[in-house]
């Protein structure tokens, strides 16, 4: 059997490469890196996909993350209700904003925070709650909306590995305050280096962000709240436009790839997958599973040439960072968090995957039971 990878970017680069390499020498020619026409026309490209009035592209994801906790008013002392599994650029934004993470468990099914577990977090001094579509599935954002409508908090989604999903009909990253995006090479709508961008539906809070995101600019020098430096660049602009156009597309592939694991995989072993609510549509961003036997299945699969990995080995709260922040007291104990990173596994996924290839890993995944 031919070795097969975790994740091969090449395919999706030799997909646009001769569509990418006239619109590269025009930006080149024209020595507009930062921002610009290619910016734009990828802002508003998005915008559209999202139907939403605004999209600032920024230089990666922890930024769009910090951008808009910042957008938002976070203050020192703020609490921000995040889950306790997801990657660590989640919690790691609260506190570059100046804030405090306050971690809630994520539901068994989804794996997504547990909207009853965060309404038991929330305090006196909690001012938000960043949800997580993790590996691509969308949180229960009626469930978190509720809680944060009733307590006067703003809900900002972490929409780094969704770019396409949808709960209930509606776009990820258009059901809270504002939306973070990472384009880091390896989500759906990759780039080839960093990238990022906010999304939302308030025009002021936007125009708030995008300030912030160029120094604090209203105009040319002339700077009126202390921002940072996180622009988008146009070359990074030009990939995001071309890949945008097979978004969908790549989405459903990878969902046809799912569907072949999920059918193959019923029944094997101790092995369990994430639950998609029905009205939801799940990108796939990683194909994940579950079993106590993580570590020797991956192991087993190297041997077969398959390639996987853990995305991630720990839950946040149990983070050296975030441990020292606590100062050294122990963390509150979160059962389905600490079961999640002892137990996921994540198998070969993505849009240029073949069908014989998800077929092969199956195969590998059934013979580890079986012999
Ligand atoms: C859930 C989540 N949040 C935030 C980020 C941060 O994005 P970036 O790597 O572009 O800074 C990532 C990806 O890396 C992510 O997966």
């Amino acid at each position: 059997m031919n070795a097969i990878p975790y994740l091969d970017l090449s395919r999706a680069r030799r997909r646009i490469a001769d569509r990418l390499a006239p619109r590269w020498q025009a930006i080149l020619d024209a020595n507009a890196f930062v921002l610009g026409p290619e910016v734009e026309q990828f802002e508003r490209a998005f915008a559209a996909f999202l139907d939403v009035p605004g999209v600032i592209g920024v230089a990666n994801g922890t930024d769009a993350l910090v951008v808009a906790l910042r957008a938002l008013g976070l203050a020192p002392g703020d609490e921000v209700i995040v889950p306790a599994f997801s990657f660590f650029a989640t919690a790691e934004a609260v506190v570059l904003a100046g804030g405090t993470p306050v971690f809630a468990d994520v539901l068994p099914e989804t794996l997504n925070l547990d909207p009853a577990d965060a309404a038991r977090r929330v305090t006196a001094r909690t001012v938000g709650v960043i949800g997580v579509h993790l590996y691509g599935r969308p949180f229960d954002a009626g469930a978190l909306g509720e809680l944060c409508r009733a307590r006067g908090l703003w809900l900002v989604e972490d929409a780094a590995q969704a770019h396409g999903a949808r709960y209930r009909g509606r776009r990820v990253g258009t059901l809270g305050e504002l939306a973070a995006w990472s384009f880091y090479p390896t989500k759906n709508l990759g780039a080839f280096g960093d990238a990022g961008a906010l999304s939302g539906r308030d025009p002021e809070l936007l125009a708030r962000a995008r300030r912030i995101a160029n120094h604090g600019q209203d105009g040319r020098y002339h700077h009126v709240a202390i921002g940072t430096n996180s622009r988008l660049d146009a070359l990074q602009a030009a990939v995001l436009d071309l890949r945008l156009a097979t978004l969908d597309a790549d989405n459903a592939a990878r969902r046809a790839l799912a569907r072949i694991y999920a059918e193959g995989l019923a029944g094997v072993g101790d092995v369990r997958l994430p639950v998609d609510h029905p009205g939801d549509e799940c990108v796939v961003h990683q194909m994940t599973i579950l079993t106590a036997r993580r570590d020797e299945l991956m192991a087993f699969l190297r041997q077969r040439g398959v390639g996987s990995s853990v995305h991630y080995p720990s839950p946040l709260h149990r983070q050296p960072a975030i441990e020292a922040i606590r100062g050294g007291a122990a963390p509150e104990p979160m059962r389905v968090a600490e079961q999640v990173a002892r137990e996921v596994l994540c198998l070969p996924m993505f849009a240029e995957l073949e069908l014989t290839e998800a077929e092969a890993v199956v195969a590998a995944v059934r013979d580890f039971w079986t012999t």
